[in-house]
């Protein structure tokens, strides 16, 4: 059996602890919040012991792997006291909230050798491996990924110095389905806009951006983000190749080719198997399945900080 525990008790806790408790080689045993009340409701649903400390949490309850699922500003340590313990780790995206917090992490992950998934779970649908395979060798003129939904509800998110913004803490997931489609990203040149949020209190990040972005094969593309209208989310991309239009939305895949349309709809849940892969990886050691480990996540960190700096700066600016 795999012995379990998580850091941080809030909304995706619900999704990856409900996962854990239904998996057959998963042994729950411990939930750790600064809330510890969150903790221990944790606790009192999916079994194992509440902590308020993840070191506690780590000495005591022994766990082989742990969920680390915090807001961004919260990366505090908890990565790096799991690696010097050997304990294997899966991260919630985006994995840090500066560059100094993600290599720290990184290069402690990399001394421990310890497994590391990061929960880009896009990459797990079937449908975007479908793109992928499709996807192969050809060129890629253009990609346009777009992020559209309302302000999630915790107040952390709403703060720059807590969530990083729209960009690093949700639309991440666009950035990174682009990097794993059409490759790495060598520069990016954004804009944003506030003002149609003035109600919300304490909100500080942009409503609305669009990132231009210069990939390193040649392709162009673009991500825009929008939070300011919660009746309906839409997160997905459209790619333009010679003969082949990728449409990707919401999880369902288009293939528009020469006088052939195909449509693909994800049968897969992405959490689930996202977490089912990660535990086989600890279980057989082999990591070969895991679809983001931490370098690579550090990456689409990267791309999405060079895209706050330049709506800072008005500049261009490389990852
Ligand atoms: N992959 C996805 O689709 C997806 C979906 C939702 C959230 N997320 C990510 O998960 C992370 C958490 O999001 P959430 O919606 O669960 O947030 P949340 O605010 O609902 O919960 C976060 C919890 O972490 C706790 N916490 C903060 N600092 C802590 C610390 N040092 N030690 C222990 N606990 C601590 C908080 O008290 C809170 O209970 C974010 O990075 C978010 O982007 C990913």
């Amino acid at each position: 059996m795999v012995k379990v525990a998580f850091v941080g008790c809030g909304g995706i806790h619900q999704v990856h602890g409900a996962n854990m408790s239904k998996h057959p080689d998963v042994n729950i045993v411990g939930h750790c919040d600064v809330v510890l009340e969150r903790a221990e409701q944790a606790a009192s649903r999916f079994g194992g012991e509440a902590f308020s400390e993840f070191g506690a949490m780590y000495d005591k309850a022994k766990p082989h792997a742990v969920f680390v699922l915090v807001p961004p500003y919260a990366h505090c340590g908890m990565e790096e006291a799991a690696a010097e313990r050997g304990i294997h780790l899966f991260i919630e995206k985006p994995v840090a909230l500066t560059k100094e917090a993600a290599r720290r992490t990184a290069a402690a992950i990399r001394r421990a050798k310890i497994i590391c998934s990061v929960g880009y779970c896009f990459r797990y649908y079937e449908t975007v491996a479908a793109a992928r395979k499709e996807l192969k060798g050809r060129p890629i003129a253009l990609a346009t990924g777009f992020w559209r939904g309302g302000m999630p509800a915790s107040s952390w998110w709403r703060q720059m110095d807590k969530s990083g913004g729209q960009v690093l803490e949700q639309s991440t997931q666009i950035f990174d389905l682009l990097r794993y489609l059409c490759g790495e990203v060598k520069e990016v040149h954004a804009v944003a806009s506030t003002g149609c949020m003035s109600k919300v209190s304490d909100y500080d990040i942009h409503d609305s951006s669009v990132v231009s972005l210069r990939f390193k094969n040649g392709a162009t593309g673009s991500v825009s983000s929008s939070c300011v209208n919660g009746s309906r989310s839409l997160a997905g991309l459209d790619l333009v190749c010679p003969d082949l239009e990728v449409a990707f939305k919401n999880g369902s895949l288009t293939l528009r080719e020469p006088g052939k349309t195909t449509k693909m709809y994800s049968k897969v849940d992405r959490f689930e198997e996202e977490g089912r892969i990660f535990i086989d990886a600890v279980k057989t050691q082999k990591r070969n399945r895991i679809r983001s480990n931490y370098s690579d996540a550090v990456k689409s960190l990267m791309v999405t900080l060079a895209a706050n700096e330049s709506m800072r700066s008005g500049m261009p600016v490389n990852p």
